[in-house]
């Protein structure tokens, strides 16, 4: 998955190409390049492998001049991170560049139909065949850069998301997408394109979301233009304001966006929460179950579709919807549902979780269930992403950008978020009595501060995360709403500090992983005052006969686990449904320290991107 920005206007573009790219590195970061229109006509590229600070480094002294350009930061999926693989992709003729965020998947027939044109590629990607293949339409001549855009794009299979620039045309860019996001900021006497709002913010608040299909041309001096690759063109252009701030972009005085943002999470949650509880604590409004009552009255179950931490968050939302929406739940992997010959239906709701929205397995579950005839909602986080603009109704979860890689206040974000829904089916139902609604709304009301009070552990989980800094191995346990807990905390610690880490189910232990256990494997046991506490308690028996080291995730005063462990971490009481949302904080801050003890980048960890909007 990669980052694409743009831009044509008055100023110099060089400077908002580079503060884009820096804003959209979270997105992928194996290498770089901008292309900038330059006097006389001609197209000046630079590209790097590495960050974005490379590809700076590469420019210094160099001519960096020009009003019009694109830029790109890649994660690869076709050919290895170098810098002929990088973008911006220059024609054969060296008439236009490109730069692409997504996959053609029919680029191999398209490859060897050009080269029996006389193209050669220097690259191993997709993208130049793209960029070959507009070439080619061009110089057959007849076509201008828009239209020979719309017709190579005619003949592509797959997701893109481009920008397109015409060598000795500094008043032109054409942008178009498939399946990959595309912003385009309005401001005045210039135009921005990117991957998603983040560059954007602090030029301009008008933003449009471009829509699959859709190509935009953009001409200095005039109205932009959306058309459809049918011909057709957009009737309104559905200018939409940007809710977002620059302030919200920094690390608000934290050394890394993932501390700032597992802090964030009492005021994300605050947010969260906003407007969809009554002030007495009786009723949840949630507007996108409601306004679709009836869909969800005849739903004879749903099926959860997601991937990684959502997928843990799922595993929890079925917990919740089954307890106290009274519905069956399915959880699947978004990957294994759109080949797992899905017996969907009228009758079913899918529901899809992505902080991103823009998740390409989850995207593709989005479509196929929607062909099925389910009625989908979605569960997300970014605004006007792919994932929401596909399904039927959702609910965002407004946590604000998560820019750490490792996802930590969506993950809470979605598990409240799923607690309201399974709250709300509840009361359409009429299968939850209101004392319970009401329990477990003001238990939520109170989870600000509830977290508040948890992340007061931060210091002693760091002390605590010294003593695993060169651990290899980690065992994370926990049953029925943690068991998913478990999941999580694993794969926090697997993603950011690179030590291996298995989420299990607490009593699954004895069937194979106990043969782990010995005085060099932590076990991180989640074991809340709750209906399974007493079983928990025996694991953690069984953990230290054989000479395991035990951290054990507890409630304030559980002196008999206290007895047991060797660590503990007291965490606020809550009704059990919700104790996942409060658990996974010091499991958040475990993970964070030991990385940070290690010296990993935790914001972008290697191999990692914060999005996957590739299959
Ligand atoms: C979570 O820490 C990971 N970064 C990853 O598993 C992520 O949850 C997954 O890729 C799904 O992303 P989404 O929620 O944006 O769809």
């Amino acid at each position: 998955m990669c980052g694409i920005v743009g831009y044509l206007g008055g100023g110099k573009a060089y400077g908002v190409l580079i503060g884009g790219l820096h804003r959209l590195e979270y997105r992928g970061y194996d290498s770089a390049g901008v292309a900038l229109e330059g006097r006389g006509g001609k197209l000046k590229v630079y590209r790097s492998r590495g960050k974005v600070a490379d590809l700076e480094r590469l420019t210094e002294g160099k001519d960096t001049s020009g009003c019009l350009g694109i830029g790109h930061t890649r994660w690869a999926t076709h050919g290895e991170p170098s810098e002929r693989n990088a973008h911006p992709h220059v024609s054969q003729s060296g008439r236009l560049a490109l730069v692409h965020n997504g996959t053609i998947e029919n680029y191999r027939p398209l490859r060897e139909t050009l080269r029996q044109c006389g193209y050669h590629f220097n690259s191993e990607t997709d993208t130049e065949v793209l960029a070959q293949l507009v070439d080619y339409i061009l110089e057959r001549g007849g076509r201008s850069l828009p239209e020979a855009v719309k017709e190579a794009l005619g003949q592509v299979e797959g997701a893109y998301a481009i920008a397109v620039m015409e060598r000795g045309n500094p008043d032109l860019l054409v942008v178009a997408r498939k399946s990959s996001p595309l912003v385009i900021g309005v401001g005045e006497g210039e135009t921005f394109v990117a991957s998603d709002a983040t560059p954007i913010v602090g030029y301009t608040d008008r933003v449009l979301y471009l829509k699959d299909n859709e190509v935009a041309v953009i001409r200095r001096g005039k109205p932009l233009e959306v058309q459809t690759l049918d011909g057709g063109s957009r009737p309104s252009l559905d200018i939409q304001t940007l809710r977002l701030s620059v302030a919200q972009l920094e690390k608000g005085g934290f050394p890394t966006f993932m501390l700032k943002e597992i802090f964030e999470q009492p005021s994300t949650l605050t947010d969260c929460l906003r407007g969809r509880i009554t002030s007495d604590g009786k009723r949840v409004v949630l507007s996108g179950v409601t306004d679709n009552r009836e869909r969800f009255l005849r739903a004879r179950r749903i099926v959860i579709v997601a991937c990684g931490t959502s997928w843990h968050a799922a595993l929890i939302g079925k917990r919740l919807i089954q307890q106290l929406g009274g519905l069956p739940v399915e959880v699947e992997y978004a990957s294994e549902f759109r080949y797992g010959c899905p017996r969907i239906g009228e009758e079913d709701v899918v529901v899809a979780i992505s902080q991103s929205g823009e998740t390409a397995d989850t995207l593709a579950a989005v479509q196929l269930a929607r062909e099925l005839g389910a009625f989908v909602y979605g569960i997300c986080n970014v605004v006007g992403s792919s994932i929401p603009r596909s399904t039927h109704s959702g609910t965002y979860i407004h946590v604000g950008p998560e820019i750490g890689v490792a996802s930590t206040k969506a993950f809470t974000g979605q598990v409240t978020v799923l607690a309201l829904l399974a709250l709300c089916l509840g009361q359409i139902r009429g299968t939850l009595a209101e004392e319970d609604v009401e329990r477990v709304a003001k238990a939520l009301l109170r989870l600000p501060e509830t977290i508040e009070e948890t992340l007061r552990l931060a210091p002693e989980v760091e002390q605590l995360s010294k003593t695993f800094t060169f651990a290899h191995n980690f065992l994370y346990l926990g049953r029925g709403y943690n068991y998913p807990t478990a999941l999580e905390g694993a794969l926090k610690l697997k993603e950011i500090s690179y030590i291996h880490a298995e989420g299990y189910p607490a009593a699954e232990m004895k069937h194979g992983p106990i043969a782990l256990i010995d005085h060099e494997m932590p076990s991180v046991i989640i074991a809340p005052n709750d209906s399974l506490h007493d079983k928990v308690l025996s694991n953690v028996q069984q953990v230290k006969a054989r000479g395991g080291i035990v951290v054990a995730v507890i409630n304030k005063g559980d002196e008999a686990i206290k007895s047991l462990a060797d660590f503990v971490l007291e965490i606020p009481a809550v009704p059990e449904c919700l104790t996942p949302i409060v658990a996974s904080v010091p499991l958040q801050l475990l993970a964070y320290y030991i990385a940070v003890n290690k010296g990993r980048n935790v914001d972008r960890p290697r191999n990692l991107a914060k999005s996957v909007t590739v299959e």
